[in-house]
């Protein structure tokens, strides 16, 4: 508590320490003007007394001018002498020439001449503030007579050294004063906050953690700073009683159930599984929503990929906050100074915050590492991975800032905290070591390789102790779970339970468990239906000219992982083995351009262009061609448009965690009758036997699984879509964020060691 104070509390110190040195700096202004008012009259004070002394003894001054210098200084001398602040005087005669001086005048009597000049040549009176000696004096000097022809001038020298202390005396007084109101505005401003905002809002927040915690029936506290604060307080404790009782009789169903998991059930269900925590944090390095510049207005962008796809229903159902990697060049402008927003754009539901990265760490840690590193390392692409010490370094720097944006926002509360993928295997390790009591799941959306192919990362150790910090450790498929216990045996010194599937490091224990990834209903993302989707279908079909072929539809990433070449030739050796499908059968790839500041992207990106050019050349004929390669980064409502219209949906990756597109497609269908081949490297295939499936790099068996889905009768296609949609509709996101959710819960109510977890999951 005391650390999520701090904050404010130094925000209303600055406030005070503000507000303090403006008026500090306007009273030390205006006490300044005051001195310097003060010793001007003190001044003028030491003139009028000056002029006085010099009327007194102007008659015998000018007795003694008409005499010869001898006699006159004889009956001047004992007049000249000066006694406490009045040094003495000086006579001058007319033609400027020193007569006579007191004793302590005459040390300095050269420095009189400029003044009595003045006073000679002005015929009037001269006065000039100077320093001699050490000495602040004031000198005045008078002609005499003052009417009448000019015989000598009378000159008077004070010192005034002591105007020069009181003026610092007086100054010091007013700083003492000022510092006093200072500190006493200081005190005012943070009291008056604490006791106005701080205080209540604290209150506040207890009552919050209350109400969700222990669903207290207590009102708000009083004394809130706002009316409309307080009202919708009382609002929100009866719909959080009302929506927790719900939840609670739900959740309790749900367990014994085969109801489907909706986003309100899972809400529900999570309220119960953080228990005590106080909220969910997401971290990935990819963001959900991203801005963009487009035409001088910045614009929402939805990145291609199946993290994002999968992982924005669950904070939209549960509230939350998502940590990423800003990445998007408008993404600055479109946040708030501390990177936050809230998302998505138009129906908030959850807090984005968006991390900074330099360009050379985006460079090292998101090109480099993961993507030339970890991606093909754990992909059995035949891509050969790339290391790099200063990557790696990189990669390093980069989770540390992740994991300290984690530890920033969870404050000293307790949260759930679900680490996203490759990119940051070592966050959860970072995490526990700051606060063992957070409840960290990590999920990794890619494959686990076999022990062999990971042992060349020359990082593989610290990878997989940075992940084991992690209480949760999920995977999409049951054999990735095997292939890395495995890895573990192999790399680390720690100790393996394969009846429980944990690992035991240094004294704390991860779960390791397969949670099938899987989407979210198209009915709740806001597409067209109907006679609307009618319409764009046909808009589409016109504007790309497809006319009324037989239509197969592909919709990736382009990555080498996806298996588009061999895609494009199973479609073209489709067409030469079986001629009757030219000008009959059309084949739609929606690529979305991926990490092209790789080069081995780009070139992949070229190729497939020059590929599916060399195929459409060959076969083309009238306005027809086989191969629509339309790269774009293609938005929900057009991908969700031709997965529709489209009675095939092609998947061939040549390794694939689980690859959400064939669960898109299947979750389109709604009913329908759409034949989905896929690959048996997809992990997707492991769930969707219906589907056709093939072994993308075996051309001629998958263009015969090609021909045999555009052949299929109808009857085995319905029956084929029916068993698949029932799989993804049972299946769907919100079961699988319970699933995981609930076993992280169950993972630390046990503890390290403890009783089989598994029974709290739902199957
Ligand atoms: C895969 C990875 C994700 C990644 C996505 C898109 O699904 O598992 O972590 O976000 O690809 O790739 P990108 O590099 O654009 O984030």
């Amino acid at each position: 508590m005391a650390s999520q104070n701090r904050p404010r509390t130094t925000r209303s110190l600055r406030l005070g320490l503000l507000i303090a040195a403006i008026i500090g700096l306007a009273t030390g202004l205006l006490a300044w003007r005051q001195v310097q008012q003060e010793r001007e009259i003190d001044l003028e004070d030491v003139g009028r007394r000056a002029h006085a002394l010099a009327q007194q003894l102007s008659d015998r001054v000018l007795h003694a001018l008409v005499l010869p210098d001898a006699q006159a200084r004889e009956m001047l001398q004992p007049r000249l002498e000066g006694y406490q602040r009045l040094l003495g005087y000086a006579v001058f005669r007319a033609d400027g020439r020193l007569l006579a001086a007191g004793r302590a005048v005459e040390e300095f009597a050269d420095k009189l001449d400029g003044v009595a000049h003045a006073a000679l040549q002005s015929a009037g009176e001269a006065t000039q503030l100077t320093r001699v000696t050490g000495m602040r004096v004031y000198v005045f000097a008078q002609v005499l007579p003052t009417k009448g022809p000019v015989a000598g001038a009378l000159v008077v020298v004070h010192d005034v050294s002591y105007l020069d202390d009181r003026a610092l005396v007086r100054l010091a007084q007013y700083a003492f004063w000022v510092l006093i109101v200072s500190l006493l505005v200081v005190a005012l401003v943070v009291g008056s906050t604490w006791f106005v905002y701080e205080r209540p809002l604290t209150k506040l927040a207890d009552w919050m953690r209350r109400l969700r915690v222990e669903n207290v029936a207590e009102s708000p506290p009083p004394g809130l700073p706002s009316g409309r604060l307080r009202s919708e307080s009382d609002r929100l404790a009866a719909s959080f009683r009302a929506a927790r009782s719900t939840g609670r009789a739900l959740s309790e169903a749900a367990l014994h159930t085969e109801q489907e998991w909706t986003s309100e059930r899972l809400r529900a269900h999570a309220l119960v599984s953080l228990g005590d925590a106080h909220q969910i944090i997401v971290v990935s390095n990819r963001e959900p929503y991203l801005h963009q510049w487009r035409e001088g207005k910045p614009q929402v962008v939805v990145p291609a990929g199946g993290l994002v796809t999968a992982l924005d229903p669950v904070l939209q159902a549960c509230g939350g906050v998502w940590i990423a990697h800003g990445s998007g060049d408008a993404d600055h402008d479109t946040a708030d100074p501390e990177g936050r927003l809230t998302v998505p754009p138009g129906d908030a539901s959850y807090t984005l915050k968006r991390v900074w990265l330099t360009r050379e760490e985006e460079q090292g840690y998101y090109y480099g590492f993961s993507n030339e590193g970890l991606w093909p390392l754990c992909h059995l692409a035949h891509e050969r991975p790339v290391f790099r010490a200063e990557d790696w370094e990189h990669y390093r720097h980069a989770n540390r800032r992740f994991a300290d944006a984690v530890l920033d926002e969870a404050g000293s509360g307790k949260a759930v905290v679900l680490v996203q993928d490759y990119q940051l295997a070592l966050v959860p390790r970072l995490l526990k070591e700051a606060r063992p009591d957070l409840r960290v799941g990590l999920f990794w959306h890619i494959p686990w390789p076999n022990p062999e192919a990971f042992r060349i990362c020359p990082w593989g150790a610290e990878i997989l102790d940075g992940m084991l910090g992690a209480d949760l450790l999920g995977f999409h498929l049951q054999q990735y779970c095997n292939n890395f216990l495995d890895t573990v045996d192999r790399v680390l010194e720690s100790r393996l339970d394969w009846d429980h599937f944990s690992v035991e490091l240094r004294g704390s224990r991860t779960r390791v468990r397969p949670f099938p990834i899987s989407v979210q209903p198209w009915s709740e993302r806001h597409v067209p239906a109907d006679e609307a989707l009618g319409r764009q279908i046909t808009e589409l079909k016109t504007q790309h000219h497809l006319g009324d072929t037989f239509m197969a539809v592909g919709v990736d990433r382009i990555d080498y992982t996806k298996g588009l070449p061999e895609r494009f030739r199973a479609c073209a050796r489709l067409l030469e083995k079986y001629p009757r499908y030219r000008g009959r059968f059309t084949f739609v790839e929606l690529g979305a351009p991926s990490r092209t500041h790789i080069p081995r992207y780009r070139e992949h990106l070229d190729r497939l262009e020059a590929l599916a050019d060399e195929i459409n050349w060959k076969y083309q004929s009238g306005g027809w061609k086989p191969i629509h390669f339309l790269v774009a980064q293609h938005d929900a409502k057009t991908v969700h448009a031709f997965l529709r219209m489209a009675p095939m949906c092609i998947v061939s990756s040549l390794h694939d965690g689980m690859n959400l597109v064939a669960k898109e497609y299947v979750a389109a269908q709604s009913g329908g009758d759409g034949v989905l081949v896929l690959s048996e490297f997809a992990g997707a295939a492991r769930e969707l036997s219906d589907a056709l499936i093939v072994n993308p790099y075996d051309i001629e068996r998958f263009a015969e699984a090609i021909r045999y889905g555009l052949e299929m009768d109808a009857a085995e296609r319905r029956a084929r879509m029916q068993r698949l949609s029932r799989q993804v509709e049972e299946h769907n996101i919100y079961r699988w964020a319970a699933n995981f959710l609930s076993a992280l819960a169950a993972e630390r109510a046990t503890g390290a060691g403890a009783a089989d977890s598994s029974k709290a999951a739902i199957s």
